[in-house]
């Protein structure tokens, strides 16, 4: 099996059952990268379930007074996120005629959205083959292998997004993107990874060199 069959057989069996995943509505996908973003899942989640209750659809966002959306948004921190979310339902809703983009290069057109949130709502709404890439797949990349190049490096992301583009399951690009966040969070974690129990600890270039406290390089000043 290679990298990528493995990854998704691991990711069946170890999957965490989260709200988002069980929709494929480009909104509520949004919604959650939004808030997940600076965020932690646990913290997240009830704001997630706060936000599609009081706002359940995207004309609801919308439509809302800004006042309403942040005060929703209260103990999340990082306020423009919510006033680009806001302000990017505006767009959709009214000059877009409530239709979602739905291909990446157009739905990282709109306000607040860069590489990653495109790639994760074009592949799990759309079923886009695009890979996401942050924190955890850089990580996850860099460690398996062996890639040193710095990611404080904005240009060496390029490396990282066509690796991931090419690994991508063609047929399944949403379950990919999910499983490599996933297992970026479970196991192969930043301090102290699950290397022993991990099942790529025999092809895992940082592993098999002791490597695993300096890959992914993070160097710029
Ligand atoms: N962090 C950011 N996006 C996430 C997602 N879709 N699932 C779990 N954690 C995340």
């Amino acid at each position: 099996m290679d990298f990528t069959d493995q990854l998704l057989h691991w990711y069946q069996k170890n999957k965490r059952d989260l709200p988002w995943r069980n929709t494929t509505n480009a909104y509520y996908i949004w919604l959650s990268e939004i808030i997940l973003q600076q965020t932690r899942v646990e913290q997240g989640t009830p704001y997630y379930e706060a936000f599609i209750e009081n706002f359940p659809t995207l004309k609801d966002l919308a439509t809302a007074n800004e006042d309403a959306v942040l005060k929703l948004w209260q103990g999340l921190g990082y306020y423009s996120r919510a006033r680009n979310l806001h302000a990017a339902a505006k767009t959709i809703y009214f000059d877009l005629n409530n239709r979602f983009p739905e291909k990446y290069s157009d739905i990282i057109q709109l306000k607040g959205i860069g590489p990653y949130t495109a790639a994760a709502i074009a592949s799990f709404a759309f079923k886009e083959t695009v890979a996401v890439v942050d924190g955890n797949v850089f990580r996850v990349l860099a460690r398996f292998f062996g890639i040193y190049e710095d990611t404080a490096v904005a240009k060496n992301r390029t490396i990282f997004q066509n690796l991931a583009n090419e690994l991508i399951s063609k047929k399944e690009p949403d379950l990919f993107n999910h499983a490599i966040m996933d297992f970026g969070a479970m196991v192969c974690l930043p301090a102290n990874p699950k290397c022993s129990t991990c099942i790529f600890n025999v092809n895992c270039v940082a592993f098999l060199r002791n490597e695993t406290s300096i890959l992914p390089t993070k160097n710029k000043k």
